[in-house]
């Protein structure tokens, strides 16, 4: 069992304080912390600070702070953030059950099919979780997961009109503090990368019902829809991209992403090339295949922040020591908002 041995307040150079309590195993110390600005308008309740410090885990607080001063200095430009979608900008609790992710949320509008697809997630999904199956062979394994689900979904005859209705009845739900940190980086001209293995056009559907607006600085790389005039699905656009193969790479592999608002190929080659210049990168996810999401990307600085969500007993040893940061129980979003906030406060811009 873990035990709290001492109490330190760790002063971080230029206004960013960190409380950090250090815990010692039998062997080894690690640290626990929060970010906490004082006299800043963004800081919650003293109660919820106390929640989001006993959720929040960091073992190298130091390393941080030297990240955080290399991405302060080289400013906003050279910057980007990169997160997963589902349980991560999604929670993964949602009214005391599992939320849905955006495969999950469909339904088809024909039983069928529905049930079809549910088969091949109770055949595939204890696979893609296995850490006995080796890599290269779960990938094919992947592979045929998503294309058997896209043909059902095609065969199926999916519309646009079945996916708004699934959204709407659905019990997705943003982290709390989603909104606030994406008008931030709008606001700084950020671009958020938001990287998926589900569904583009369900994951829009649920920022336009959830959030109620849209964000420029915002652009969705996941497998996105073609439908015909009727309004059904016909194919998919670009390569397909499953959980195992979701890094930056996927930016040149997926489709041109946006079609519907008259964004010509050229100007979108032009936008993924600015993005490859922004090597300074914040990294959200709750896998820990989600840190290959920067792999084409050849950063110069990452700040990691992991999302442990489940399991955490098992899981916390490895997700300490391959994330900079982990938030636990389904925490809501305040922690990396105040963390951005200092990176680019408003004075410093
Ligand atoms: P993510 O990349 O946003 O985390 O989404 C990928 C998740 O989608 C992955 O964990 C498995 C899940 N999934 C389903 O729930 N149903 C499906 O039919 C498929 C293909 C994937
Ligand atoms: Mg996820």
């Amino acid at each position: 069992m873990l035990i709290i041995n001492c109490c330190t307040r760790f002063h971080a150079p230029s206004s960013i304080r960190i409380s950090v309590v250090r815990r010692r195993t039998h062997s080894q110390t690690h640290s626990f912390c929060c970010f906490g600005h004082e006299n800043n308008s963004l800081a919650k309740s003293p109660m919820e600070q106390s929640n989001l410090s006993a959720n929040t885990v960091m073992d190298h607080p130091r390393a941080l702070t030297d990240k955080i001063n290399l991405i302060r200095d080289a400013g906003p430009s050279k910057f980007q953030v990169i997160a997963d979608f589902d349980a991560t900008l999604t929670r993964y609790r949602v009214n005391g059950l599992r939320g849905q992710t955006s495969h999950g949320l469909l339904q088809q509008g024909n039983a069928y099919y529905d049930a079809k697809r549910q088969a091949l997630y109770d055949h595939y999904h204890p696979l893609e979780i296995s850490p006995l199956i080796p890599v290269d062979e779960k990938t094919k394994l992947m592979e045929e997961w998503w294309s058997k689900t896209h043909e059902l979904l095609i065969e199926g005859g999916l519309t646009y009109e079945a996916i708004k209705k699934s959204v709407a009845d659905s019990s997705i739900a943003f982290r709390q503090g989603v909104t606030e940190l994406f008008e931030f980086l709008e606001k700084k001209e950020i671009p958020v990368l938001i990287f998926s293995a589900g569904l583009a056009d369900v994951i829009e559907e649920v920022l336009r019902q959830n959030l109620h607006r849209t964000f420029k600085n915002v652009k969705i790389v996941s497998n996105r829809m073609v439908f015909n005039d009727d309004g059904q699905l016909v194919s998919f656009k670009g390569k397909l991209i499953h959980v195992l193969n979701k890094n930056e790479h996927a930016l040149d592999m997926a489709a041109p992403l946006h079609d519907r608002l008259g964004v010509d190929t050229a100007e979108e080659d032009e936008e993924n090339a600015n993005m490859k210049k922004r090597t300074n990168v914040l990294l959200m996810g709750d896998h820990l295949g989600d840190l290959r999401m920067s792999d084409g990307l050849n950063y110069e600085t990452r700040i990691s922040i992991g999302f442990l969500n489940d399991n955490i007993e098992k899981s916390l040893e490895s997700y300490r020591e391959a994330f900079d940061l982990v938030y636990l129980n389904d925490a809501p979003m305040w922690g990396v908002l105040e963390l951005v906030s200092q990176l680019f406060s408003t004075e410093a811009s």
